[in-house]
């Protein structure tokens, strides 16, 4: 990775892995793009594009512009926007990962692009999911990230792309909130415990999902990108996960820190259904085996972390 394109660059992902690679490769050699523009370190602290990732051309251009050799695309809508929009997503998830996969493919870029632990679906074992296992998702989500699987594996073997991915389970910072997702709440459940004390769940007690903290994410992507390939049996993509849990161990660790907040519950049945056909655990082996995959954060150094950073950046907390 000596100058990467970055898709998506104002998301959850995208705004804090921009600034962690402008840090490691060099400011101006990481290309940032995004459909908005906003007044975000992101867009100010090195080159900063316009794109719209079913513009082919347009993203073709700017790569060869650029010269970059890498691309991050993490340009993407989550599972509970994609579920209400299912035809906008397939366009936007599908549409954008061909013009990426191209773009990797004529200008010879090695391509990293996220799954999820959204690719599995009821039919899948739902404790320890192996990193090889049935995946038939019941999301258009889930849909999308099990059709990207394939094709970033199909460029691979047909052209010879160095294609990487990763399973993200919910990812937890208090940089940039994720938006539309079912995972959404381990995030929310933070701002509002430092607003108002309470917070009402909208997944009901006892759903368990995977989760990780960003800096942990952030690790894995430049890990993976920088493994040494010989030593990669899978690519397209790899389970990780740095904890599981439910709403009630979360509050319980908030609980710790802020005696006073309580929580309740609303479920809402859409984001409900989908967490339900996700697993509880997904196991990370062949992460850590084929090119080793760490995490430095479990439940407890997490809550204490992000509360640390929202108190001490009011700003960041939502109004
Ligand atoms: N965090 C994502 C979501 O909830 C899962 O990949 O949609």
């Amino acid at each position: 990775m000596k100058k990467v394109l970055v898709t998506g660059a104002l998301g959850q992902i995208g705004s804090e892995l921009t600034l962690k690679m402008r840090e490691i490769y060099g400011s101006d050699n990481i290309i940032a793009t995004d459909i908005r523009r906003t007044d975000s370190d992101v867009v100010h602290s090195g080159p900063f594009e316009i794109l719209d990732v079913t513009d082919e051309k347009g993203m073709f251009n700017i790569a060869k512009k650029h010269e970059v050799d890498t691309i991050i695309h993490l340009a993407a809508l989550l599972s509970a926007t994609a579920e209400k929009k299912p035809l906008l997503a397939w366009h936007l998830n599908m549409g954008g990962l061909v013009n990426a996969l191209e773009t990797a493919r004529e200008l010879h870029c090695q391509f990293f692009t996220p799954s999820s632990i959204g690719a599995f679906g009821p039919s899948t074992p739902k404790n320890g999911t192996p990193q090889d296992v049935i995946q038939r998702p019941t999301t258009m989500y889930g849909v999308n990230k099990v059709s990207g699987e394939l094709l970033c594996d199909y460029y691979y073997h047909k052209f010879g792309v160095d294609t990487r991915g990763l399973r993200f389970p919910g990812l937890i910072s208090y940089v940039t909130l994720p938006g539309g997702g079912t995972t959404d709440y381990a995030v929310e459940i933070f701002h509002e415990a430092i607003k108002n004390k309470r917070y009402t769940s909208y997944l009901a007690k006892g759903t368990f999902m995977d989760m990780m903290y960003m800096p942990d994410a952030l690790y894995a992507i430049i890990a993976l990108m920088e493994a040494d390939a010989s030593k990669l049996k899978h690519r397209n993509s790899f389970n990780v996960s740095a904890m599981s849990f439910e709403p009630e161990q979360i509050a319980a660790e908030i609980q710790k820190h802020i005696p006073q907040f309580i929580m309740d519950y609303k479920v809402d049945p859409v984001r409900q259904a989908i967490a339900d056909s996700w697993p509880n655990t997904i196991d990370s082996t062949c992460a850590k085996e084929e090119w080793g995959f760490k995490t430095d954060f479990d439940l407890e150094k997490m809550t204490e972390d992000m509360l640390f950073k929202l108190r001490s950046n009011p700003l960041l907390v939502t109004a």
